[in-house]
């Protein structure tokens, strides 16, 4: 494939800085960068900045080099438009189809995927104005990632950040990847389970597992490419928020249970990739559990944790809410797979074998997923982002 041409525009926000990295990030991995910063933005990071990092002439107007009629070739040509920070008055140009300096004229003659990455004050990004423009350009099909929670100019804190550039980037790899497919899961709110409870036996003791958690960001991260509204609920994973998610970060079983159970009451799809622990300690000791002197230890005794996935199947919020499960064998893991499906009552079953050097903690995996209607799709070793993908594309088939 030819060096794909990607257009930055920035637009001007406080964080027009962040997008040198993006602008890096890109260049660095082979992509032909053109950035069209608004006049705005050159208040923020200045032509010299954008044209050294990027290689390449930049321009807020239409009116520079004109017998290249750049409003209109820059556009045409573009593999990827990601506009990164996204202003408020960006994102109400675009809905609007104004097209009054180069940035706006090219996002009307691109016709490849386009990805909004806004960043603004909490009360503009909530602003009903604002949400609405964010509305019509997500059904038109550009990807509006969702801004993050922090600190934002100033003292303030709330949502509106700049996701971590590393993360836009992430989107960006995706969507171009994806190419000019319709964001399928555009207008949908999916929820996905990530990590590994922990069931503390005292303030520095607990029992868990060893799942990272990088299939569920796997998944969390596709969908935001495909166009969803994603909340993650992630237990104990130490990984960095994927861009455009909302992240609820949980500990046990009984909080991955609460969280997972509020965020589906509107969700289209619930992916329950987290490991939860069946079983957690009857009894919390409130000190460290001391050793004493000559005697064993008294038993841990065990006792059962909520089944959410089964709970999430028999009682969905929503009658044509598509539930998935994960179950992680080792051995027997078909015969296994296709009875814990039944138990569970989900609509697909993504069954992998793990051991204690597969799969956990791996950048790749391998599964069938089967179906509540009899369907099995075996899944090659690969990518975790792979099996995100074909996990998404059985959810929509679901969906529609
Ligand atoms: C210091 C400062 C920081 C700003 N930060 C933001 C911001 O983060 N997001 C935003 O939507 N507007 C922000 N603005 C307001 C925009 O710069 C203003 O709406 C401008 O007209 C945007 O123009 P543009 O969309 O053409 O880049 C900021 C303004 C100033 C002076």
């Amino acid at each position: 494939m030819d060096t794909p041409k990607v257009v930055l525009g920035v637009s001007g926000g406080i964080a027009a800085y962040k997008a040198c990295e993006l602008l890096r990030r890109l260049t660095e991995s082979g992509h032909d960068v053109r950035v069209v910063p608004t006049a705005s933005a050159l208040h923020f990071v200045g032509a010299a900045t954008w044209s050294a990092l990027s290689g390449h002439p930049v321009s807020t107007e239409v009116w520079d080099d004109v017998h290249e009629v750049p409003h209109v070739r820059i556009g045409q040509h573009a593999d990827l438009v990601v506009v990164a920070p996204a202003t408020a008055d960006m994102l109400a140009k675009a809905a609007h189809g104004l097209a009054d300096d180069l940035l706006t004229n090219t996002l009307l003659t691109a016709r490849c995927p386009v990805v909004f990455a806004p960043a603004m004050h909490t009360e503009m990004w909530e602003h009903p104005a604002t949400q609405e423009n964010v509305a019509t350009l997500r059904r038109r099909g550009a990807v509006v990632i969702e801004p993050a929670v922090g600190r934002l100019t100033g003292v303030d804190t709330g949502k509106g950040r700049l996701p971590d550039p590393g993360e836009i980037f992430e989107v960006c790899r995706r969507v171009l990847a994806r190419g000019v497919r319709e964001p399928d899961l555009a207008g949908r709110h999916v929820v996905v389970s990530a990590g590994g409870t922990r069931e503390p036996l005292d303030p520095v003791r607990f029992l868990g597992n060893r799942s990272s958690g990088k299939q569920g960001y796997a998944l969390a991260r596709t969908a935001a490419a495909r166009g969803a509204r994603v909340t993650l609920v992630a237990a104990n994973t130490g990984l960095p928020d994927p861009a455009g998610v909302d992240v609820v970060q949980v500990g046990t079983a009984v909080h991955l249970r609460e969280a997972v159970l509020k965020a589906a009451a509107d969700a289209d799809a619930v992916v329950m990739a987290a490991a939860v622990a069946d079983f957690r300690p009857e009894t919390y000791t409130a000190g460290k559990i001391k050793k004493k002197d000559g005697k064993e230890p008294d038993p841990i005794v065990l006792v059962r944790n909520p089944d959410i996935l089964a709970e999430l199947s028999a009682d969905r919020a929503r009658a044509d809410q598509v539930v998935v499960g994960f179950a992680a064998e080792t051995d027997d893991v078909l015969a296994n797979g296709r009875t814990k499906l039944r138990r569970k009552g989900c609509d697909l079953l993504v069954v992998n074998e793990v051991g204690e050097r597969r799969t956990f903690g791996s950048e790749e995996n391998e599964a069938v997923v089967l179906g509540a209607d009899g369907s099995e799709t075996p899944v090659p070793h690969g990518p975790k982002e792979a099996l995100a993908e074909i996990v998404w594309d059985l959810v929509t088939r679901r969906l529609s």
